[in-house]
């Protein structure tokens, strides 16, 4: 078992990342000073809750917690101010007080939504992040919670950290591929925007690792986290350097908003977004065109796209995306871009022709 620790200026917190952890839920609650006396509500969706709340339940109840448990239809659909509402109901019926815990118990659908009902229910309660995606590696550390409007994503939302994260690695086991691949595409990420060591280690285990060996993935978990842990120790509420974490995602979030966030898993979404992203970077700092090979091999390696579907989306309309979802000012964007492998920066001022000519080089056949 792995553990890392998450200091901010008003609190900290573990993550626990390991094989075997469920059942040892209600050791690591104790740990957090989560007791018998305070209610838990488990909150999960319908394709985990079979899976592994049963365990979970039984290890809680067998050291004398009440728990109470809601399961939302699994999918990003259900990341609405309609499920808030009824969860926080839920919450209402079964007696939770202030003292009272969440547990969110999936991928990061569940984190953002039970999330987000910590942190409104009674002016914020504690809560538990029990994340079974590789994606989640990436979303239940730094305390961003919130569901989705109708006019946008993540529009509604808080910053609340979670009391403790347990990472049960065993859980992707049941995960669809793609859901695996597409969370590859943050731990990469993770790699190449601070750690060149953690960029070669990946690319020499890319094999192991789609396999689900134990202790690698809890590894590449582990290193993702910190990196992750790193950038949010400095930088809770994104004034400044958390802003890198957004690399590949100026081109990726365009390609999941023009595809209804329903072509492209926002991994693979992310995936293409870093392929132009560097290559951004080599037009723009002159870096020789080997570090766009490395990177786009290794994404590929994991069976990630590093191109779109020739004729799907317009440039056009891209851009359109990109200028809804940044601040764009005077048709000046901002990019996170690659200065070298594990390192980038934060580069405002791209001109769209830059991003014409890298988009035009991202369709594919
Ligand atoms: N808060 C943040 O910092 C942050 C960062 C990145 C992403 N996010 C959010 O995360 C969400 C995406 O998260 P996700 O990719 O984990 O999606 P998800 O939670 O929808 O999970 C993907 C699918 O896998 C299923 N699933 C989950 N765990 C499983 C398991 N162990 N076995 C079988 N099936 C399983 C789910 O039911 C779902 O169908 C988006 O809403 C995004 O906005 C938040
Ligand atoms: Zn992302």
């Amino acid at each position: 078992m792995k553990k890392l620790t998450v200091s901010l200026e008003h609190c900290s917190y573990p993550i626990y990342i390991g094989t075997d952890l469920l059942a040892k839920l209600p050791v690591y609650l104790q740990e957090a000073g989560i007791t018998p006396q305070q209610k838990l509500m488990v909150i999960s969706d319908s394709n985990v809750a079979p899976l592994y709340c049963s365990p979970i339940l039984e290890a809680l109840r067998q050291a004398g917690y009440q728990v109470g448990i809601e399961v939302v239809p699994a999918g990003e659909a259900s990341k609405n101010l309609n499920q808030l509402e009824k969860l926080i109901g839920s919450c209402l019926q079964f007696g939770l007080d202030r003292q009272g815990v969440i547990l969110a118990l999936g991928g990061g659908v569940i984190g953002d939504l039970a999330g987000f009902v910590a942190a409104s229910y009674m002016r914020g309660i504690r809560f538990v992040q029990i994340p079974t995606t590789l994606l989640a590696h990436d979303s239940s550390v730094g305390g961003k919670v919130g569901v989705n409007h109708a006019l946008g994503k993540n529009v509604i939302g808080a910053f609340h950290q979670p009391a403790l994260v347990l990472y049960d690695v065993g859980t992707l086991a049941t995960l669809p591929k793609r859901e695996l691949i597409s969370g590859f595409a943050e731990v990469i990420k993770h790699g190449l925007i601070w750690d060149q060591a953690f960029v070669d280690w990946l690319a020499k285990e890319a094999t192991d690792l789609l396999a689900l060996h134990p202790e690698k993935l809890a590894e590449a978990i582990y290193h993702g986290c910190q990196v992750k842990v790193g950038v949010v120790s400095q930088d809770e509420r994104e004034s400044g350097i958390r802003a890198i974490l957004n690399y590949g995602h100026t081109i990726g979030h365009a390609l999941e908003a023009v595809s209804g966030y329903s072509y492209y898993t926002h991994g693979e979404a992310v995936a293409i977004g870093i392929a132009g992203a560097v290559q951004l970077s080599c037009n723009r700092f002159g870096l020789d065109q080997e570090i766009v090979r490395v990177t786009t091999e290794l994404l590929a390696s994991f069976g990630l796209p590093t191109t779109y579907e020739a004729g799907r989306f317009t440039e056009q309309a891209l851009l359109e995306a990109m200028k809804r979802d940044k601040k764009v000012k005077n048709d000046q964007y901002t990019f996170v871009l690659t200065r070298k492998l594990g390192q980038v920066e934060v580069v405002r001022g791209i001109d769209e022709n830059e991003i014409r000519d890298v988009l035009r080089g991202l369709e594919g056949r």
